[in-house]
């Protein structure tokens, strides 16, 4: 199979990278590099012996993306590429529709114009808002309260109203609840730019002596013990799903629509402790005050993916730290 990725030089992409290759397909991935770096690729290649074929190219760069899908074949496309933090999101909501929400519209205009009708797209558990239960099964409703979240649902419309102008398009929308976690090289993992919105990178940071202190937000939600609970999945999992998902569903055309969770929950300081463990780094906090827009509780029902595409979880909360602090003690300022 000859794939495009497009965001493959990110976190997430990166990951997925590596298991495409492993599996023999073919790829080629564009990436405007504005949240990543190439020196991602490079070690993607070193883990994996083979080489990668990248563009820098802009999505929103129509003309670029024409010459790709002229010179290249493509069967597939898995697209990763977006901007992805919340706050950041508030503050220049008309960049983050720009860039997502018309870099997938040229994306997908452009797929039709060559007949490449697959498409795996990167949406998240933010398109539930705030659930009314857990854990979350794929037809609870969606609601989005901020313009990141609003970019994955209105992608998420938009690829659902191509189908249905067009049943020739294969449309797999692939939930992420919490990705953590790196590949077990330690060459590969995430590397935030700036003051991380995340909580894994931060906790990892104070760690690698980045940071002083973790702000927990909050400790007195209606959780165990009070501080806020995720569904935390390792990065090299949920990478497996894409190549599950691309390897079930290619030829079948319609919308298909996954969780991609273990299906349990971690509160803050669980993780704050499985992370020390791994570590053996004490790790400093303090309680502060919530963070506006968080919920309480968030869990997948991943049995869809599981009984539809035969893929689950295989990595817990120790594997998820141990393999974090591998990758940032190793790399304590990313890619630099
Ligand atoms: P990332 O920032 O590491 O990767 C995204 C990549 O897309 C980056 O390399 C960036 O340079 C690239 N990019 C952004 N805009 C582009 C454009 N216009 N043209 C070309 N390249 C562009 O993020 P990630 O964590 O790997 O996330 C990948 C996808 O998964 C994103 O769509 C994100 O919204 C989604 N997602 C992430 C999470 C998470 O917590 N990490 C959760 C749910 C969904
Ligand atoms: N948290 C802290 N301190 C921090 C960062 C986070 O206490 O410095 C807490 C949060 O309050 C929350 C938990 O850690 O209870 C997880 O927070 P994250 O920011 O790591 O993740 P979120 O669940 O808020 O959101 C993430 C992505 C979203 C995505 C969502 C679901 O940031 O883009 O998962 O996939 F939509």
């Amino acid at each position: 199979m000859n794939i495009l990725v497009t965001g493959g030089a990110g976190y997430i992409g990166s990951h997925t990278c590596v298991q495409l290759l492993e599996k023999g397909m073919e790829l080629v991935v564009v990436d405007n590099l504005s949240n990543s770096s190439q020196e991602s690729l490079k070690r993607v290649e070193e883990i994996t012996g083979r080489k990668v074929i990248f563009h820098k190219i802009d999505l929103l760069e129509r003309d670029w993306l024409e010459a790709l899908f002229r010179d290249y074949e493509f069967d597939a496309v898995i697209h990763f590429a977006g901007l992805k933090a919340v706050g950041e999101s508030v503050k220049i909501p008309l960049h983050y529709y720009r860039n997502n929400v018309s870099g997938t519209i040229n994306l997908c205009e452009t797929m039709a114009k060559y007949d490449v009708k697959t498409i795996v797209f990167s949406s998240s558990a933010t398109v539930y808002g705030e659930p009314e239960k857990v854990p979350i099964t794929e037809d609870f409703p969606t609601a989005a309260y901020n313009p990141y979240g609003r970019t994955k649902l209105f992608i998420e419309e938009i690829l659902k109203d191509l189908y249905t102008s067009d049943n020739k398009w294969n449309v797999v929308l692939l939930r992420y609840f919490n990705p953590v976690g790196a590949h077990e090289s330690g060459k590969i993992g995430e590397d935030p730019k700036g003051i991380p919105n995340n909580l894994m990178p931060f906790i990892s940071q104070v760690a690698v002596g980045r940071r002083k202190e973790l702000v927990v937000f909050g400790n007195d939600y209606p959780t165990p013990d009070g501080t806020g609970v995720r569904d935390y999945i390792h990065v090299v999992d949920l990478a497996a799903g894409h190549v599950k998902a691309l390897e079930k569903l290619i030829g079948k055309s319609g919308v298909h629509i996954y969780n991609l969770g273990t299906g349990k929950g971690y509160s803050v300081l669980d993780m704050v402790k499985a992370f020390e463990k791994a570590s053996g780094v004490k790790i400093n906090y303090r309680i502060a005050a919530r963070r506006p827009g968080d919920i309480a509780e968030c869990y997948a029902d991943p049995g869809k993916a599981f009984r539809e595409l035969n893929w689950k979880t295989e990595r817990g909360i120790e594997k998820m730290c141990a393999d974090t602090w591998r990758w940032q003690s190793r790399n304590p300022n990313g890619y630099e």
